[in-house]
This record gives structure tokens, C-alpha cells and sequence, in this order.
């Protein structure tokens, strides 16, 4: 639109192919914000009269107060919602006043300068997300402290364990996303305006001024680096995959866990979709768009980091293509975090089928070699030897739980390598494997971060703390937020009834 070198107008398709209206769309509000902020910073040093400023202040007002003033005022060749705006106020105006506008200010400071405000309010949703999720997994864990399973790895049974330790563990990773947003953010929240072009200004500007009319911490002071760095908008969008990561987890559990062979869990009806042909179908559909969603925003990263790969310093404008991918990337984290959070505190849990497959698995064999090495006194690698032979010969004998195997059984099997051992006979070994029952195996289990209930419930109230302590962290994030903004505001109307 500004065309003072080049003649004409651009051809219509290299216009619509450069124009980023649509994905501007989502910064109109912060375009407005920055450019409040701009003027009133001008006239403060100077640069604008108040007249001007009032004036520029009004079409402002105008445009945000008339849907249609946008389309009405805005030149129709803007190839983004900041030339759109400028121009629109300047019709609104003048060029005397809204020809001001723009006074040391690019639009490679301003677009940075929008996506920064964006993204921070973009984090703190996700982050109060974080939050409800880890809350209905916390209530989830608190009924389910007593729910016996058996616990994975290789996808084979491994131990005896809790429901609520699972459940424990989702919150503890989501913790720690938690944490990388709100790092995310302190680096986010640094205001480029003021940067200009690239190196700066000759006018009498004041960044830092800036800066705190719209609630940053701090300024992105080098204007080379404030215009074309994107590290913090990458560190967003790794930060984002390392969360559907961790969600993705969730939900492959989850669907595994409630399959008909399964059986521990039931998605509520609320979360399964159904077959157009299979009529018994329930199916887990919202978990399994939460484990895809989480390949779109690994390809994001990918896309990010390479469009940024090779790229200059100094703006260029391969960043424009940055903008929509971060978009897609905040909304497959607030829906995928809030069907988690509807996911969870729907399912219910079958106890029992969880307690028949514990009481019938081989998941205790550990416990029980624990024992012997404590009741029989021999070493860990002679007990783990006698009872991987004993599980061999029950699995082949047709799956035998352990606890019933006769003395004729235990004697067959130890046989097998000449075992023998007079301060641990075989009828001590009987009663040791038939001492151990799955609650009694999980009592034991007594080290810090196990299934023992002791634990669970100390891990619920190190989670819950840690709770109390995010909500005044988002709380007094959003509250430095609104104070700046409600500053503004104020600032903006006395400016404006002053003048009437
Ligand atoms: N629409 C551009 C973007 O989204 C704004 C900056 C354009 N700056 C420029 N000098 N061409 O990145």
C-alpha cells in the first residue's frame, strides 16, 4: 500500500499471495493495543500535538466501536492488518494526525510486537488448562489410591501397582509443562516496539515507556535481535509439542486401558464416538485426535525451525509464515488439554476387573523374590533365578498364579537346577509366595515415589500444593496484564473527554 518507490499498484495475485489479512485476523486487538500505546508514547515526548493525539485517539475508538469501519476506511490494497489499520485511520483522520501514526514505528517491530502480546495471552490459557487438567487428574488419583493393577512396561505386565500412581504420574510431567510455558513467557513477555526497521530511530522515542503501558517486563533491547528473532516463538512451539507429548501418553494409555480385553477404564458415551456400520461400537475417537493432533504440532516445529533455518538477520518475509502455524499450534493445545480435562473426569474405573488381573498376574514375581531375599537371606540374583524358574514352569503348566503352586510343583520346577539350599527350604518358599498377597505386596513397596498408599497420598498433596502455587503464578500474571491494560484504557478516554 505504501508504494513510495515502487509505481502502480502491485498485480493482484502477488498482492493476495504476499497478504496476511486472514491470519491478522487473531492480532487485530493487539495492533490496536500496541498502536494506543505508540501515540500516546509520541505525544509524551513530543512528537504528536494532543490535538493529533485525541484525534488519532478517536479513529482508534471508531474503529474498534464499528464493525464495518475496517472494511469501510481500510485501503483494499493493505497487505496486512497493520497497514489496514494505519490507512483506515488515516481516512478516519487526516494525514496530519493519522499520517503520524506510524513515526518511528515498522511494521517489523509492530508485527513481533503483536504476536508476543498474543502469545501471552495465548500461554496463559493453555497454562489454566494445565491446571484444571492436573486438578481432575488429582481427583481421579484421589478415589483410585486403593485401585490395585498391574503396572506396564514393554507393554508386558511389570508390577503391581495403583491406579492413582498412573494418574500421579500424567500430573507430575504436566507440572513440568507448566513450568516450561511460564520460563516461555518471562522470554515472550519483552517488548520489540521501538526497535523500528531494524536499527532504531533518530526520533526522540521511548521504548521503555512503551513497554509498560502494555504490561511487558522488560524491552527486547538489541533491534536487530527484537525484529528478527523467533527463538522465543520456537521455544513456544517445542514447549507445546513436549505437552501433547506428554497428553499423547495419556491417551494412548487410556485407549489401550479401556479395549474389551483390557476393560480398566469406560469413556464416558460423552467422549466415544460410534461405527456408521459396527453397531457395538464405542469408540475412542477424541483420545486418538489428541495422539494425531500431537503430529501436526511436531510438524509445526519442523516447519518453524525451517523456515527460520538459513533465514538472515533483520526481518525477512519468510516470518510471515510463522503467524498461522503458532495459531494452529494455541488451538490444539486449549482443545486437547480441555478434552483431556472432560476425558478424565467422565471415565469410570473397573476395580475389580483391575484387581482380577493383579491377583491372577505374575506382575508380584518381584515382591515375592524381595522376600525370599529378606526372609531366606540369599542374594537378589540366586532369588531372581528361583522364581524366573518357578513363573516358567507355571506359564507352561497352564498359567498356575503363583500362590498356587503344591509343594510337588515347586519341587518339580527347582529341580530343574538343582536347587537346594537347607536354610531355605521349599516349604519356607511355599509360605513365602503364599504370604504375599497383591496389598500386602504394595504395602512393602515403601520407597519414596512407589504405589504405596502413603506415598499416593503424599503425592497428592505435593500436587495439590504445587497447584495453589501455579494459580497465583497465572493469577498474578494476568492481573499485571489487566492493570496495564485497564491503565491504558483510562489514559486513552481522559485524552478523549478531556478534548470534548
Ligand atoms: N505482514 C508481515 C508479517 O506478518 C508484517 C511485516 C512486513 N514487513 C515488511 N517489511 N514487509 O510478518
Amino acid at each position: 500500500m505504501y508504494r513510495s518507490r515502487p509505481s502502480g499498484n502491485l498485480d493482484d495475485k502477488a498482492l493476495s499471495f504476499l497478504s496476511s489479512i486472514a491470519e491478522d485476523a487473531d492480532l487485530f486487538y493487539y495492533d490496536i493495543l500496541g498502536s494506543q500505546a505508540h501515540v500516546i508514547m509520541l505525544y509524551e515526548v513530543g512528537i504528536l500535538t494532543k490535538k493529533e493525539l485525541v484525534a488519532i485517539l478517536k479513529g482508534i475508538d471508531h474503529l474498534l466501536t464499528n464493525s464495518d469501519s475496517l472494511n469501510r476506511y481500510g485501503d483494499s490494497t493493505s497487505e496486512d492488518i497493520h497497514e489496514l489499520i494505519e490507512s483506515a485511520i488515516i481516512r478516519i483522520t487526516d494525514i496530519k494526525s493519522g499520517g503520524k501514526m506510524h513515526t518511528a514505528r515498522s511494521r517489523n517491530d509492530q508485527v513481533i510486537l503483536d504476536i508476543r502480546m498474543k502469545l501471552r495471552d495465548d500461554l496463559n490459557r493453555i497454562s489454566a488448562n494445565i491446571i484444571l487438567l492436573i486438578k481432575s487428574l488429582l481427583l481421579q488419583a484421589s478415589s483410585n489410591v486403593d485401585s490395585i493393577m498391574p503396572m506396564y512396561t514393554h507393554m508386558q505386565q511389570a508390577q503391581l501397582g495403583v491406579f492413582s500412581h498412573y494418574l500421579l504420574s500424567y500430573c507430575f510431567s504436566l507440572t513440568r509443562d507448566f513450568e516450561r510455558y511460564s520460563e516461555s513467557y518471562e522470554r515472550i513477555n519483552c517488548s520489540p516496539l521501538g526497535a523500528c526497521a531494524i536499527g532504531g530511530s533518530s526520533m526522540n522515542i521511548d521504548r521503555e515507556r512503551v513497554s509498560s503501558m502494555l504490561g511487558f517486563s522488560d524491552i527486547v533491547y538489541n533491534s536487530i535481535d527484537a525484529t528478527s528473532s523467533r527463538d522465543s516463538l520456537i521455544e513456544f512451539a517445542s514447549t507445546s509439542l513436549t505437552c501433547m507429548l506428554n497428553l499423547c501418553k495419556v491417551a494412548e494409555d487410556l485407549i489401550v486401558w479401556s479395549t474389551s480385553e483390557f476393560g480398566f477404564v469406560f469413556l464416558d458415551d460423552r467422549f466415544s464416538s460410534s461405527s456408521s456400520i459396527m453397531p457395538q461400537k464405542k469408540n475412542p475417537d477424541p483420545l486418538e485426535l489428541i495422539r494425531g493432533k500431537t503430529g501436526v504440532v511436531q510438524g509445526i516445529l519442523v516447519a518453524i525451525s525451517t523456515i527460520m533455518k538459513g533465514l538472515p538477520s533483520g526481518y525477512s518475509r519468510d516470518l510471515q509464515e510463522i503467524k498461522p502455524l503458532l495459531w494452529k499450534i494455541t488451538s490444539i493445545l486449549e482443545d486437547s488439554l480441555s478434552i483431556m480435562v472432560g476425558v478424565i473426569s467422565t471415565m469410570s474405573v473397573d476395580k475389580n476387573k483391575m484387581y482380577a488381573d493383579s491377583s491372577k498376574s505374575y506382575a508380584i514375581s518381584l515382591d515375592i523374590a524381595e522376600q525370599l531375599i529378606k526372609k531366606g537371606g540369599i542374594p537378589f540374583r540366586e532369588s531372581h533365578k528361583l522364581i524366573g524358574t518357578l513363573v516358567d514352569y507355571a506359564v507352561k503348566n497352564g498359567n498356575i498364579p503363583l500362590n498356587l503352586l503344591k509343594l510337588s510343583d515347586i519341587s518339580k520346577a527347582l529341580g530343574l537346577i538343582e536347587y537346594s539350599n537347607p536354610d531355605l527350604t521349599l516349604e519356607k518358599i511355599q509360605s513365602i509366595i503364599q504370604s504375599l498377597t497383591p496389598e500386602n505386596s504394595i504395602e512393602y513397596r515403601a520407597t519414596k515415589g512407589s504405589p504405596n498408599k502413603n506415598e499416593q497420598k503424599e503425592m497428592i498433596s505435593y500436587i495439590t500444593t504445587r497447584m495453589n502455587e501455579y494459580e497465583e503464578i497465572l493469577a498474578d500474571r494476568s492481573n499485571r496484564l489487566k492493570i496495564a491494560n485497564d491503565k491504558l484504557n483510562l489514559k486513552i478516554k481522559e485524552f478523549i473527554d478531556d478534548s470534548s
